[in-house]
Formats: C-alpha cells, sequence, structure tokens
C-alpha cells in the first residue's frame, strides 16, 4: 500500500505582501493539516504593516518570529541569514516556501539551499529587467537557487527557460494573489465600511500607494510623483487617498515635501485596502501586489515606475506605465479612466496556492509498505 510520508514545509515570510500572497498556501496547509510552521524574519513589524494581516486573514501565529526589524540592506539581510539557519537547523524541513522578491524572500532561499532544502519559490519568473532595484536581484538569485518554481503565468515560465531553468522545475500556477483576492472581497464588502468611513463615494476617488525605494529615497523623483498626484487632484477634482507606507512617510518629513492636496492615511488592513481599490475610479501605485489586484478587480491602474515585471498587466490594457513625470501622470490619468475594464485577468483561476500544495505533496509520495 501507498502511503503518504507527511513532509514538513516551513514558510518563510517577512512583510505585508508575503503574508497576504502566502496566506491561500497557509490555508491549504491548514486545510490538508499538512506539517507546516511559519517563520517570521520580522522585517515588518508595525501593527499596521504585520500583525492586522494574520488577524485579518485570520492566520496562526508564526512559530518563530527573528524580530530583525529595519537596517541596512546587508544588516537586514545578514541576521536573517543567521536566524533562518538556526531554526532550519533545529526543524529539518524538507521543504522551505518563500515568496516574492523581498530580503526576506532571498534570505529564506539562500539558507535553505545551503543547507540542502529544497526551495519553492512562489512568483517566480518575474523580471523588469532594472538591476538597480533591490527586488530584481532578490527574485533573480531566489529563482536560480529554488528547486520548485511556481511560475504565476506562461509568460513567467518562458522567461525561466530563457535563463536555463530546467522545465521540470517550473510550474504555471497563476499567483496567489488572485486566490487571496477572490477568497477575501466578499468577506470584506460584509465586514468593512471604509468608504463610507472615509466619506468616499465609489467610483469618485482616485487611490494611491507609493513606496518603492527608488522613487521614495530620492527627493525630485517622489516630489515629481507628489506634483503628479496633485495635477490629477486639480484635473478631476475629485480626492485622492494614500494609504501611506512608514518608508514613504518617513521620507516626506526628511525631505520636507507638500502633500496639502493628496489625503494621507495610515497603512489599512487587507480588508479594507480592497474595499478601497474595488471602489476606486482609478489606481496610481509603484506596488506590483497592487498592479496585479487592481487588474483582477477590473479597476485601471498607472504604474509610478519606468518598468514593470508584471507586463501582463500592461498587455490587456489594465494598466500603463507612467514613471515619474508629473505631466505624464496626469496624461496617463485621463486616458486610463476613461478605459473599459473589459480585460480578462492574466493572473490566474484563483487555485494557486491549491495547485502549489498539490504540487508539493506530489513528489512527495515516499512509497512504504
Ligand atoms: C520591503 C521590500 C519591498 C516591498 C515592501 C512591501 C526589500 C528590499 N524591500 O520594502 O520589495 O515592496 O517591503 O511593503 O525587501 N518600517 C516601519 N514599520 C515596518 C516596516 C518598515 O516603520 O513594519 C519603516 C522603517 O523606517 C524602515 C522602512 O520602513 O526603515 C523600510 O522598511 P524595509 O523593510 O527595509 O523595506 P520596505 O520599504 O518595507
Ligand atoms: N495593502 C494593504 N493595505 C495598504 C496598502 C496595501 O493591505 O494600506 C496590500 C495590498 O492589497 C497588496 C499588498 O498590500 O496585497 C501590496 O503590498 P506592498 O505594496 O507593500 O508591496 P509590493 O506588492 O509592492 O511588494
Amino acid at each position: 500500500m501507498w502511503v503518504e510520508r507527511l513532509m514538513k514545509i516551513s514558510i518563510v515570510l517577512g512583510t505585508r505582501p508575503e503574508i497576504i500572497k502566502m496566506s491561500p498556501i497557509i490555508r491549504e496547509c491548514e486545510r490538508l493539516e499538512l506539517d507546516y510552521f511559519i517563520l517570521h524574519t520580522g522585517q515588518h513589524y508595525s501593527y499596521n504593516m504585520d500583525r492586522v494581516f494574520f488577524e485579518d486573514l485570520e492566520l496562526s501565529d508564526a512559530k518563530y518570529n527573528l524580530d530583525v526589524g529595519s537596517g541596512s540592506p546587508g544588516e537586514q539581510t545578514g541576521k536573517m541569514l543567521v536566524g533562518i539557519e538556526k531554526v532550519l537547523e533545529k526543524e529539518t524541513p524538507e521543504v522551505v516556501l518563500v515568496q516574492g522578491d523581498t530580503n526576506s524572500t532571498l534570505a529564506g532561499a539562500l539558507v535553505a539551499s545551503k543547507l540542502g532544502i529544497k526551495v519553492g519559490h512562489v512568483e517566480a519568473g518575474l523580471r523588469s529587467y532594472d538591476r538597480r532595484m533591490p527586488e530584481e536581484i532578490n527574485r533573480t538569485l531566489t529563482d536560480h537557487c529554488s528547486y520548485y518554481l511556481f511560475a504565476p503565468t506562461e509568460k513567467s515560465k518562458r522567461i525561466l527557460l530563457g535563463e536555463g531553468v530546467p522545465e521540470k522545475k517550473i510550474f504555471v500556477t497563476g499567483n496567489t494573489v488572485v486566490d487571496a483576492v477572490f477568497q477575501n472581497l466578499e468577506i470584506a464588502n460584509r465586514k468593512r465600511n471604509i468608504i463610507n468611513d472615509l466619506e468616499l463615494r465609489s467610483k469618485d476617488y482616485f487611490l494611491v500607494t507609493a513606496h518603492r525605494q527608488e522613487n521614495v529615497d530620492n527627493k525630485a523623483r517622489f516630489a515629481w510623483i507628489l506634483r503628479g498626484l496633485r495635477n490629477v487632484v486639480e484635473e478631476f477634482g475629485l480626492p485622492l487617498v494614500y494609504p501611506i507606507h512608514p518608508r514613504s512617510r518617513k521620507q516626506i518629513r526628511e525631505f520636507g515635501l507638500q502633500v496639502d492636496e493628496v489625503r494621507l492615511i495610515e497603512p489599512v488592513d487587507f480588508l479594507s485596502f480592497l474595499q478601497l481599490e474595488n471602489n476606486a475610479k482609478l489606481v496610481l501605485t509603484d506596488s506590483g501586489g497592487v498592479q496585479e489586484e487592481s487588474c483582477v478587480l477590473g479597476v485601471p491602474c498607472v504604474t509610478l515606475r519606468d518598468n514593470t515585471e508584471r507586463p501582463e498587466t500592461v498587455e490587456v490594457g489594465a494598466n500603463v506605465l507612467a514613471g515619474a513625470d508629473s505631466d505624464r501622470i496626469l496624461e496617463c490619468s485621463k486616458i486610463m479612466v476613461r478605459r473599459q475594464n473589459r480585460w480578462e485577468n492574466p493572473f490566474g483561476d484563483g487555485r494557486a496556492g491549491i495547485k502549489i500544495v498539490e504540487e508539493l505533496r506530489k513528489t512527495d509520495l515516499l512509497g512504504a509498505e
């Protein structure tokens, strides 16, 4: 008789988008009663960047939290490497799952591969082809030390094949962000009322997020973006809501930038954010996850970057790249508010989490009497 040996899975995460995009996989592990544990690096630690997502998404607590916190890239990643190694040596999982492109992602993948543990990269094969971005380095290196590469689309699979990754290691699963949206949108509509709380009207406001290092750590570039946002407010006479990432708030203060016309609010929980996205007239963002979610929700998006590793969103007509030029931000916004949302979501059917876990279990079927 074939019986399934219970493999142990370690899920390494550390930031807001990793918690959200790992949540469908965690739910699936729970449903199947698999032997798994969460290792949190502590890269994000503020309540509204971390804990709130565990509560919102009803995830069990991390078994380990390394409390690494903020720091220079080397210091932050270095502390993670040391802490993750200790935990993995003690727990000896068969598989380590990491997601996306943060320092936590790279640290988890690097330690696991050095210990001879199989790495599964969720959201493999994305490329902006801009090596100045820390995320591009993190995602590329992670892909190349992974055993399982869970590519969200055929396009990302082709990128991996082009870089010499053997086809048998690549699994096109869709992106778990679709699962997260489908699993939570209805709950969000039932449980949250942020549109009324903020005195907004559906389809009568703009939603903004911007936090990327290349945008907000550069005074001139951040100032152009903020000027572009002011242009949008003046042109349309509609509110522009910006749940502001702590990095961006710090930079606005440090650079003394003017944000009067923009309505800054604290980062919100995932359910509230989904509701804000779903009801927005237009989303302006430099976030990876927000480009995907707006595409899935049928809300047009203007991306405040010169490139994107999510070209599928542009190809289907859901997204356009505006960069940081204030005039171009306004021009792109004018075009995109008129865009009919008839595109098809390119990121899968909302079963990515199930497919990923299924794949892990398939290769874990060890014969035993
Ligand atoms: C990180 C990721 C980025 C991702 C983003 C998701 C890297 C290199 N970058 O960027 O790809 O898009 O997370 O949000 O891994 N801070 C707080 N509280 C927190 C976390 C951060 O106040 O809970 C502040 C600190 O001042 C910190 C700054 O934000 O110095 C930046 O945090 P950090 O984790 O270094 O990078 P992110 O900008 O969050
Ligand atoms: N998000 C949220 N509250 C906010 C802003 C964003 O819950 O105030 C969610 C959003 O729905 C998406 C994720 O955070 O799922 C994106 O994370 P972020 O923009 O920090 O990182 P990126 O995707 O750029 O790596």
